[in-house]
């Protein structure tokens, strides 16, 4: 268990990675997108962080609800930007910073919390 959970933690890392990293190379634009590691990275995130709750819970290793339950609502809104605008030829700089700076809010909850 505590190995499988050390692997989604690494593989969770990965897609923060992807998901941060597609979106801050393109900070200065012109042209913003969602490219394919934003799109992957949010999936990524989403899934490895849904694995890594029931892991914990089914290793009796507890987990923090509060903090989770408001990383998840704050990553739902992330997917569900990404997903929606990921066919997007050019995304408006309200949107694009909005994707970034939850991304960032959530890493800050991940740490500080
Ligand atoms: C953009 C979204 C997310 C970011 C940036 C993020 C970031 C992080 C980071 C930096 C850690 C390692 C520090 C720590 O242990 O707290 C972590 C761990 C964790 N994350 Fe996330 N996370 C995100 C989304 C999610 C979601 C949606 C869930 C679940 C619904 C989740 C569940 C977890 C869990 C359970 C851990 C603890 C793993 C362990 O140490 O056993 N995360 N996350």
């Amino acid at each position: 268990m505590e190995i499988l959970r050390l692997i989604l933690l690494f593989v969770h890392l990965i897609g923060f990675a992807a998901l941060f990293g597609g979106a801050f190379t393109q900070i200065k634009g012109p042209r913003r997108v969602v490219n394919p590691a934003m799109w992957h990275g949010a999936l990524t995130m989403l899934a490895t962080g849904l694995l890594l709750v029931a892991v914990r819970e089914m290793g009796d290793m507890g987990v923090n609800h509060i903090k989770i339950g408001i990383k998840l609502v704050v990553m739902i809104a992330v997917f569900c930007l990404v997903l929606f605008s990921r066919k997007k030829s050019e995304l408006p700089a309200g949107l694009f910073f909005g994707i970034l700076g939850l991304t960032a809010v959530n890493a800050a909850i991940a740490v500080f919390v």
